[in-house]
């Protein structure tokens, strides 16, 4: 069961795995967003997204490409218009990238990159939305913080624990543990300085799952991004003050940084 009920979503990387899935499923929600606005690098060839839209006069498709700020700032401009003063109650950060190099092969293409996507472009997602999630904050019950008030999930991994350092066997992918790790402390920061402001920041874990990246890998995927996202969702509706600043798997558990 999941209360989840959030008047605005947007979120990146909608068109496929496990973007698009959560477009599905938020849509399937008892109270589904009322305006849910669904981002991708190509919204033409987001067919599966198209669909959807069709089916769904809530969803927006819009056209956002997490390393180029002046996107950010155009999705920026139209969601502001969207939503009349109502703000934006939940920023998924979900678009994500990995490219299978080993310690010895690493290159500067890829560490730049995969920076770019996972700290840089959340970093900016996060400050050119911020005046939207503001407003949702100060329209929500003021004593608490909660992903229906406002609040910034940031999709990270396993793979950038320092502890856990999640399939190590299976891959060094430094560019992506080492990207993934910076999104952690970003998520760690920004929950420390938007406390204030009614925001909750949180990092999630999605599991191990059969997408086209988790497929990329030696690692036989086990877990369905249905699953995964079903229980990331349960997950954001449990979400309070204590968890802001956490790392949580898809299951809730707290994860070692
Ligand atoms: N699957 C797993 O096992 C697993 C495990 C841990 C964490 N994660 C994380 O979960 C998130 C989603 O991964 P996934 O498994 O769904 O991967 P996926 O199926 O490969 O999808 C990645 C999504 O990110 C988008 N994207 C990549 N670069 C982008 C950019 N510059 N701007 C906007 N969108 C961009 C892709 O768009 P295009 O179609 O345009 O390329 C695609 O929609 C990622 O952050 C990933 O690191 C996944």
């Amino acid at each position: 069961m999941c209360d989840l009920s959030c008047f605005s979503v947007l979120i990146t990387g909608a068109n496929r795995g496990l973007g698009l899935e959560f477009v599905r499923q938020l849509l399937q929600l008892s109270k589904p967003p009322q305006m849910l606005f669904a981002t991708c690098r190509n919204p033409s060839k987001a067919q599966e997204l198209q669909k959807l839209k069709a089916q769904h006069s809530n969803v927006q498709i819009l056209s956002l490409d997490v390393e180029s700020i002046i996107s950010i700032q155009e999705a920026s401009v139209f969601v502001k218009d969207q939503l009349k003063g109502l703000g934006l109650n939940l920023l998924i950060n979900n678009a994500g990238n990995a490219i299978a190099n080993t310690i010895y092969s690493e290159s500067e293409e890829s560490m730049h990159l995969l920076y770019q996507i996972h700290v840089v472009g959340n970093l900016k997602m996060s400050q050119i939305f911020l005046p939207l999630l503001k407003e949702a904050a100060q329209r929500g019950p003021q004593d608490s913080l909660s992903c229906n008030r406002a609040a910034i999930i940031n999709i990270s991994s396993s793979a950038g624990s320092i502890t856990e350092v999640l399939g190590w066997e299976y891959g060094h992918c430094l560019s992506y543990r080492c990207s993934k790790a910076a999104l952690n402390m970003l998520t760690r920061c920004q929950a420390l300085a938007l406390k204030e402001e009614g925001i909750l920041c949180t990092a999630l874990h999605p599991g191990w799952v059969q997408t086209d990246m988790g497929n990329s890998s030696a690692f036989v995927t086990t877990l369905k991004k249905e699953e995964s996202v079903q229980g990331m969702l349960r997950v954001l509706s449990t979400l309070s003050e204590e968890h802001s600043g956490g790392f949580y798997s898809w299951e809730g558990k707290a994860l070692s940084w």
